[in-house]
């Protein structure tokens, strides 16, 4: 059986959690995958750092653009994160080549859809990006293809793991919000720069990606945004006293008239809604259709293990040849502007 060979940036948190998910289950996935899939050729900022995995075996490269260049790697995955720089470039090295990309970089996608559309679409390459929204749950499986018959009205949810962290934490031990947020970091939840999980720019990112496969591509800048930097434990206490949670979430709803209108902010969630109960770092994502109804899916939002899995889900389905989302085939209109704040129901 030939195997599907990976060239992958990045050896942080998801990076080091894919390695380690595709050995340790190394049998079963191959087995679902109808070939073994290993990575052969990686790289890191430094190179010397000790990851706690075995990489000797691997084809090392001084950066990630010479990795997507490799001639014999099958597969492109990028796991540095951020939205130009290095990331930017390995994913469209890997797409001019005509390879899949595989990415778990929300900001990438949210902001360069247009010319990764281009790309993917000129050199039938695709671009798989589960992993970028809602960490563990199938977010961007279920929206584009579980959900795929029907005519969606609303698509959102919690779609940050910090963020939820931080505010469930603050609720249950009134702990201070900064001492929160370190944990978060050490628990690899949060980004590299943490100001783009708590002023609601990672969850802004996400909702521009589901509301991108649900209606159509939305204009990033005319997206609302705001995060939960300014919530104190007394929000949390007199919205508990009143019966409610405050969560951050993001939703985008198509209108009637085609418009649509989509925002980011801490809300007041009445305590017997189902995404109320979605603590720490868990996500939600939840979303409405004229056929299927009401649904809300949770699961862990963040962290090595759900991350990689997310990343793993999508080399499965390149190995076993199934048929990948080409950008551009589906989605070839021009993105549209957000209904501004005032004029949302
Ligand atoms: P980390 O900061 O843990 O890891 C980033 C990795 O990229 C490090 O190994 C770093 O090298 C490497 N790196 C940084 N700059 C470069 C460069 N210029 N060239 C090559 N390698 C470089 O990040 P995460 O693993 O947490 O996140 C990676 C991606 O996954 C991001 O896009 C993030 O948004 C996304 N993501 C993260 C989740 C999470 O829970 N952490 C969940 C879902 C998505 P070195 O180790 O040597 O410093
Ligand atoms: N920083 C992100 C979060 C990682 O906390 O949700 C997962 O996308």
């Amino acid at each position: 059986m030939k195997p599907l060979r990976i060239g992958l940036a990045g050896l942080g948190t998801v990076g080091i959690g894919v390695i380690r998910l595709l050995r340790e289950n190394a049998e079963s996935i191959t087995a679902r995958a109808g070939r073994p899939i290993e990575v052969v050729a990686v790289t890191a900022r430094d190179p010397k750092k000790d990851r706690g995995e075995d990489l000797s075996s691997l084809r090392w490269y001084s950066n990630a653009a010479e990795v997507a260049r490799d001639p014999n790697i099958d597969v492109v995955v990028e796991l540095i994160g951020g939205s130009e720089g290095a990331a930017r470039e390995m994913v469209e090295i890997g797409l001019s080549r005509g390879l899949p990309v595989v990415t778990a970089n929300k900001a990438l996608v949210a902001l360069h859809s247009e010319t990764l559309t281009k790309l993917s679409s000129e050199h039938n390459a695709p671009l798989l990006y589960e992993a970028a929204v809602a960490g563990g749950i199938p977010a961007v499986k279920l929206t584009r293809e579980g959900l795929a018959p029907d005519r969606l009205i609303s698509v959102g949810g919690i779609l940050n793991g910090t963020c939820n962290y931080i505010l469930t934490a603050m609720r249950e031990s009134g702990r201070d919000f900064s001492d929160i947020l370190s944990e978060a970091q050490e628990k690899g939840y949060a980004e590299a720069d943490p100001s783009t999980d708590i002023d609601g720019w990672d969850t802004a990112h996400k909702l521009a990606i589901l509301a991108g496969i649900a209606f159509s591509p939305i204009v990033f800048d005319s997206l609302p945004v705001l995060g939960i930097r300014d919530v104190q434990g007394i929000d949390l206490q007199f919205a508990d006293e009143l019966g409610y949670r405050i969560k951050l979430l993001g939703m985008a709803r198509s209108k009637e008239t085609g418009k649509i209108e989509a925002w980011v902010r801490p809300c007041l969630v009445p305590e017997k809604a189902p995404i109320a109960s979605v603590d720490d770092v868990f996500n939600a994502v939840t979303t409405l259709g004229t056929f299927s109804g009401p649904m809300t899916i949770s699961g862990r939002g963040a962290g090595e293990g759900p991350t990689a899995n997310a990343v793993v889900a999508d080399l499965i389905d390149i190995a076993r040849g199934n048929e990948l989302p080409i950008w551009g085939k589906k989605h070839s209109g021009p993105a549209i502007r957000c209904l501004p704040l005032t004029e949302v129901e």
